[in-house]
């Protein structure tokens, strides 16, 4: 056979008629189509022209009849098909899968195409005669030692193929691998890419996504991304916590930050109650993940005006040691200054101002310090009354509760008294008293109450006016509940009416 028609049928074979027409469908559509493909194409073009330069010295041999012609033959089929399953991926997941809406990710793609030039190898090879069965037996064995060599290699594609299929880790997520954070930027076959904050890219082999613990930031089911960040600081025990939260929470409720989630709101929360400070946590929730150190100096420097706008100095790092010389002295005049304090708020009370000196000054001895939050509750309506309180700083809100509802039915501050009612009659606390501030109370107990009764009847007289009085304010209020309740009793029976009589005639609500 001559040269020439030696190489017309080479060029006649079926692989290559087709590479030319699946290179060049492939070239013109990656141009119009998916023009960032053209630099994946560049590989397939190569192997293409290897073939396609290849059937010179092929027709050339077979001219010839060489016995060289077997190994150029396989030369050819190899570079055929590689360019060939190539150009047929780049159209397929390129070109074709996005015009139906379909993304496959990258590696998904590296491993279909590798298959297929498996196969078609395989396939092309057993069409032109040669012997596959030796070659498998002997691959096998070959494929034992390879896979055993390249376990880590193989671990790692399937975790990546893994990790893009049953989507818990993807492009764009924060992840926290074993303290270090970033952005995943890739997921490739070997590695996924962690972009840090601090510009640096981390290659994490897949292997170590899938056997250790990752944590993903932000990421919770149904909601958009927002993580929730802690900025602790400390203050003096002498300012109490509510004051030290409220200062905090309002000014950083006020006026948003740039990153900072408007809902949950940033608000302040009593963390520890340490040695010799008070710790507390600003919780705030940041929206972009990659500005948490700007975002968290801002709070921390809202939270520095905020305590300075409120007179609350932050807790000093160093311990402080308080050296005082203990006297009779000195305890002497602390007892009195503390004593006058409480004395002075009594002769406040107006139902005390009949009261002597004397007097005065024997219940004020008796007088304990009851300190308590805004939101807790002094008395409860129902329960057993040991004390009677004097308001001495704060306002407390008297609720009473009836047929399932509750009002307030008055507010008492500075100067007020309430729990006298249990301690004169012996009957259980007839209304609820909740702080609404911080509240500063003197408490008095039983024996002591009765003994200033005993010494004065015409107090009892005054406060068995005041029982009076606050009774009848109770049993209107009283009544109104039952009123109200009455009321939204017969709007839920009308309601539930209604829906029957809709049912009944299958009317549209
Ligand atoms: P006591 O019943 O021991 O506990 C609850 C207290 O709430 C009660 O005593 C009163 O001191 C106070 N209280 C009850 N009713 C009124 C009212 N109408 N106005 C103000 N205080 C009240």
């Amino acid at each position: 056979m001559g040269f020439w028609s030696a190489l017309q049928s080479e060029a006649a074979r079926g692989l290559t008629l087709a590479l030319l027409l699946v290179a060049v469908v492939a070239l013109s559509a990656a141009g119009t189509v998916a023009p960032d493909e053209r630099r994946r194409l560049r590989l397939p073009t190569l192997l293409a022209l290897m073939h396609f330069l290849l059937l010179v010295p092929a027709a050339f041999l077979r001219a010839r009849e060489s016995t060289y012609l077997i190994g150029v033959e396989v030369a050819l089929l190899l570079f055929g098909v590689f360019a060939m399953v190539g150009f047929a991926g780049s159209l397929a997941f390129a070109v074709l899968l996005p015009r139906i809406g379909l993304r496959a990710p990258h590696i998904l793609r590296d491993v279909v195409v590798a298959s297929a030039a498996l196969i078609g190898i395989l396939v092309v090879a057993s069409h032109r005669g040669f012997n596959l069965t030796s070659l498998i037996a002997t691959s096998a064995v070959l494929t034992a030692v390879v896979g055993f060599s390249l376990q880590d290699t193989l671990g790692n594609i399937m975790g990546g193929l893994a990790l893009q299929l049953d989507n818990s880790i993807r492009v764009g997520d924060w992840i926290d691998l074993d303290g270090v954070s970033g952005r995943v930027s890739e997921i490739r076959w070997r590695y996924t890419a962690l972009e840090t904050r601090d510009w640096e890219t981390e290659i994490v082999p897949n292997t170590r996504l899938m056997k250790e613990r990752v944590t993903v930031l932000g990421r919770r089911a149904g909601e958009a991304r927002k993580w929730r960040r802690t900025i602790r600081f400390s203050s003096e025990y002498r300012f109490p916590p509510t004051q030290v939260i409220d200062a905090v929470d309002s000014s950083l409720q006020e006026i948003p930050i740039a990153n900072v989630a408007l809902v949950p709101r940033p608000h302040a929360l009593l963390l520890d109650l340490g040695p010799s400070t008070c710790d507390y946590g600003l919780r705030y929730w940041l929206t972009d993940l990659a500005a948490m150190e700007p975002t968290d100096s801002e709070v921390r420097t809202r939270i520095h005006f905020a305590l300075r706008r409120a007179g609350i100095p932050f807790s000093l790092p160093a311990q402080s040691l308080f050296v005082t010389t203990e006297s009779d002295d000195r305890r002497a005049a602390e007892r009195s200054l503390d004593f006058e304090r409480r004395l002075a708020v009594l002769s406040r009370v107006d139902l005390f101002k009949s009261l002597e000196r004397r007097d005065l000054e024997r219940l004020t001895e008796r007088l304990v310090d009851a300190p308590f939050a805004r939101g807790e509750t002094l008395t409860r309506q129902g329960a057993v009354g040991h004390w009677l309180y004097v308001v001495a700083a704060g306002t407390v809100s008297v609720r009473i509760r009836s047929d399932d509802l509750e009002r307030e039915i008055a507010r008492l501050n500075e100067g007020s008294f309430f729990g006298e009612m249990s301690l004169m009659t012996g009957a259980p606390r007839s209304a609820t008293v909740v702080a609404l501030t911080d509240v500063h109370c003197y408490r008095l107990d039983k024996p002591a109450f009765q003994e200033v009764l005993r010494d004065s009847p015409a107090l009892a007289e005054e406060f068995a006016r005041l029982l009076v009085e606050r009774g009848a304010e109770r049993e209107r209020a009283r009544e109104e509940l039952t009123a109200e309740a009455s009321r939204q009793r017969r709007q839920t029976d009308q309601r539930d009416l209604l829906q029957r009589i809709r049912g009944f005639f299958g009317l549209e609500p």
